[in-house]
């Protein structure tokens, strides 16, 4: 069994202090497998928003797998943006923009799909596409395999509409082809996840696509601040909700799914629990109050 600390859209620059420092304390006594961070370091890319998630990565769990969000590109300059979109992110937060993590178990691999020419939107390029498969497909049968973007592939069942990732149907026969198990993603600040199938009608092969929330910024959507911890073996996952409560001030478990791969097919079993905090978020927030993205 792997476990996976899966954090995301951290977005220093628009953060709740408190939150970070309740994030920061969750995962000072865990030991993940490995932390992925799935973009979104910072509001504005500017160098002193770079400088403090740097140095906020430096309190968290390690090994750390990383990816940029569109929001490490900086919107407002231009030359910089044409020219130098990652410059900062590649000083500050990772120089390699095709991170990998492996063990016996485990494959984990990133895929940068923040882009300069579009100020949301994201994709993953042939030659992405290319290296994606030659990655993963020489692991050797039995790993786990995950596939990290920013962008999501699945929309949140209370917004079918959202902004996924863009092609995504013509990346699918190569993840199928590779054997991908899972993808983690972020970007919409929502917690949700999913058989791929539920999105594309064309997907042969079952791959669970798991999106975190905003783990600290104050651009939320109608749910708390929150991340994931996912268990993974061969064919049992388990993905916990760990969720930001603003009156105790603290990160708490607040909504434990299980997937069971069945003949192929992961099945959602159950979800064994739901605490104060979830219930709290479906009556204060019911499906037709989920605020505007306003540039998420
Ligand atoms: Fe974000
Ligand atoms: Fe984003």
């Amino acid at each position: 069994m792997r476990t996976i600390a899966h954090i995301s859209d951290i977005h220093f620059g628009r953060t709740d202090p408190a939150v970070v420092e309740g994030l920061a304390q969750d995962l000072a006594g865990r030991k993940p497998t490995v932390l992925v961070a799935s973009g979104d370091f910072t509001q504005r890319a500017r160098e002193w928003q770079y400088r403090a998630a740097a140095e906020y990565l430096k309190r968290l769990p390690t090994p750390q797998l990383v990816v940029p969000g569109n929001h490490d590109i900086p919107l407002f300059d231009v030359i910089r943006r044409i020219f130098f979109p990652l410059h900062r992110y590649r000083r500050h937060i990772s120089a390699d923009l095709r991170p990998a993590y492996m063990d016996e178990e485990l494959f984990v691999l990133g895929v940068n799909t923040a882009r300069s020419f579009t100020h949301k939107s994201g994709w993953i390029s042939e030659e992405q596409l290319l290296d994606i498969k030659l990655r993963t497909c020489k692991q050797p049968p039995g790993v786990f395999r995950v596939v990290v973007t920013h962008h999501p592939f699945i929309p949140p069942p209370r917004d079918p509409h959202a902004d996924v990732i863009r092609r995504g149907v013509e990346y699918i026969d190569e993840l199928e082809d590779c054997g991908v198990d899972m993808l983690l993603a972020g970007h919409l600040h929502l917690a949700y996840h999913d058989d791929l199938r539920s999105h594309y009608k064309s997907a042969k092969r079952s791959i669970l696509s798991v999106q975190a929330g905003t783990a600290t910024s104050t651009r939320r959507r109608g749910e708390p601040n929150a991340y994931n911890w996912i268990t993974v073996s061969r064919d049992l996952c388990t993905v916990a909700v760990r969720a930001w409560n603003a009156k105790d001030k603290c990160f708490e478990e607040s909504l434990v799914t299980r997937y069971e791969r069945v003949d192929g097919a992961w099945q959602r079993e159950k979800q064994v629990s739901v605490d104060k905090v979830a219930e709290e978020v479906l009556v204060t927030h019911p499906p037709e109050a989920i605020p505007p993205k306003r540039g998420i």
